[in-house]
C-alpha cells in the first residue's frame, strides 16, 4: 500500500486561502475531516481571515507567490486554485501580475496536482463572458470579452487558466474541474475592496453617500459565500467529473438600485445614492444558468439575498469597529506590488 492510500485524512491545497472565499474554504475542509495546507502570498488576502487557524493541528500555512510555487514537500490529494486578486481595483493595480498569476501560477499548481496525481479545481469567474449578449449566461455561451480593455488582465487571464485546464483533462495528465463564480459576498470581504457589495455596506454604514455607477438599473446575481464553499466542495468530489465548466452562483437578479435600497434597510442607513459614470466595460446584465450545478452536483444555492446581507452587514459593522479592513500581514495593504520580474 502506497503512503497516498494510508493516510486517514485527506490533504487539500487551498492557494488563495487566506482570502474572502478560500478562508471560508480552508474553514469548510477542516471541518469536513482534511488535512489544509493554504497558499498565499497576502496580495489581497489577510492575516486575520485565518487567524483561528494558525494552531489547527491540520492547517498548514505556506507564504507564497503562485506563479514562483514548483513543489509541496507533503502528499496532496485536492489542489482548489483560487489564488488570484478578484476585483477590478486590486486586479488592475498590477494587471501584468494578475495575467501571470492566471497562466504561470495555474500551470505551477496543475504541475503540482499532477505530480501528486490530485485531483483540481479552478476559480473562474463569469467575467469570462465579459459584457455577455446572451440572458442568462449558459456554460456553453462563449462571452463577449474586450480582449485590449483595462479588464482584460483578469477575464482573458481566466479564460487562459480554463483553457489550460481543459488541455491537463484532455491530456490525462490532471482530473480538472472548473467552477465558473458568480459575483459572491459575505463576511471577510475587505472593507476596502471595491466591489458593489462591500463598497455599499461600508458607505451605509459610515453614514456616506452610497455611489452608483450607471443608472443603478444594471443587474448582478449575488451568491452567499457559503453556498459558494458548499458548490466548490462538490464539484471537487463529483463522480465522475463532468468534463465541462459549471456554472456556481445564485440566479436571482437584482438590479444595482434595489440592492441600494435593501443595504440602507438593513443598515437603517440615511445615506443618499450619488450617481457616477459606469466604468469601461461594466457589464450590464449578470445572471447564471445553474442546471449544470443543478443536474450535476445536485447543488444550487439556499441563502436569499436579504439574509446574507444581514450577516455581511453585521461583520462589516464589526469590522470597521476593530479596524480590520486594509491590514494585511505585514500590517500593509501590498495591492499593486510587483512579484514578478520582467
Ligand atoms: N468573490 C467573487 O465574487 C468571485 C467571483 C468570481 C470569481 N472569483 C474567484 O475566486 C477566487 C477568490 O476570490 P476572492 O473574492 O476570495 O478574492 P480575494 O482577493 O479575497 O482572494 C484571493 C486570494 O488570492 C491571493 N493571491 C492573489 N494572487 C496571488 C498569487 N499570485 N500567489 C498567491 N496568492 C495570491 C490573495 O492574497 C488572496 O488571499 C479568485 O480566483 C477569484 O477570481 C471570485
Amino acid at each position: 500500500m502506497t503512503m497516498h492510500t494510508i493516510r486517514d485524512k485527506k490533504t487539500s491545497v487551498v492557494a488563495g486561502g487566506a482570502g474572502f472565499v478560500g478562508s471560508h474554504l480552508c474553514d469548510a475542509l477542516l471541518a469536513k475531516g482534511h488535512r489544509v495546507i493554504c497558499v498565499d502570498s497576502y496580495l489581497t488576502g489577510r492575516a486575520e481571515n485565518i487567524i483561528a487557524l494558525e494552531n489547527h493541528p491540520h492547517f498548514r500555512m505556506i507564504e507564497a507567490d503562485i506563479c514562483n510555487i514548483q513543489m509541496i514537500d507533503e502528499p496532496v490529494d485536492q489542489v482548489f486554485n483560487l489564488a488570484c486578486a478578484a476585483s477590478p481595483p486590486h486586479y488592475q493595480a498590477d494587471p501584468i501580475h494578475t495575467m501571470m498569476t492566471c497562466v504561470q501560477g495555474t500551470a505551477n499548481l496543475l504541475s503540482i496536482a499532477a505530480q501528486h496525481h490530485a485531483s483540481f479545481v479552478q476559480a473562474s469567474t463569469s467575467e469570462i463572458y465579459g459584457d455577455p449578449e446572451e440572458h442568462p449566461q449558459r456554460e456553453d455561451y462563449r462571452g463577449n470579452v474586450n480582449c485590449t480593455g483595462p479588464r482584460a488582465c483578469y477575464d482573458e487571464g481566466k479564460r487562459a487558466a480554463e483553457a489550460l485546464c481543459f488541455d491537463m483533462f484532455r491530456s490525462g495528465k490532471v482530473d480538472t474541474r472548473v467552477a465558473r463564480i458568480f459575483n459572491t459576498y459575505g463576511p471577510r470581504m475587505r472593507p476596502d475592496d471595491g466591489r458593489i457589495i462591500s463598497n455599499l455596506l461600508v458607505q451605509a454604514l459610515k453614514g456616506e453617500p452610497l455611489t452608483i455607477y450607471g443608472s443603478g438599473n444594471q443587474t448582478r446575481s449575488f451568491c452567499y459565500v457559503k453556498d459558494l464553499v458548499t458548490g466548490l466542495i462538490s464539484l471537487m468530489e463529483v463522480q465522475p467529473n463532468p468534463g465541462l465548466p459549471v456554472n456556481l452562483g445564485n440566479p436571482s437578479e437584482f438590479t444595482i438600485n434595489e440592492l441600494a435600497d435593501l443595504v440602507l434597510e438593513l443598515t437603517r442607513s440615511r445615506s443618499e445614492l450619488v450617481y457616477k459614470p459606469l466604468p469601461m466595460d461594466d457589464p450590464q446584465r449578470r445572471r447564471p444558468d445553474i442546471v449544470r450545478a443543478q443536474t450535476l452536483l445536485e447543488w444550487e444555492p439556499t441563502i436569499p439575498l436579504e439574509d446574507g446581507l444581514r450577516m455581511a452587514a453585521d461583520w462589516f459593522a464589526l469590522a470597521l469597529r476593530n479596524d480590520l479592513p486594509t491590514r494585511s500581514r505585514n500590517g500593509s495593504s501590498q495591492v499593486g506590488s510587483t512579484v514578478l520580474q520582467f
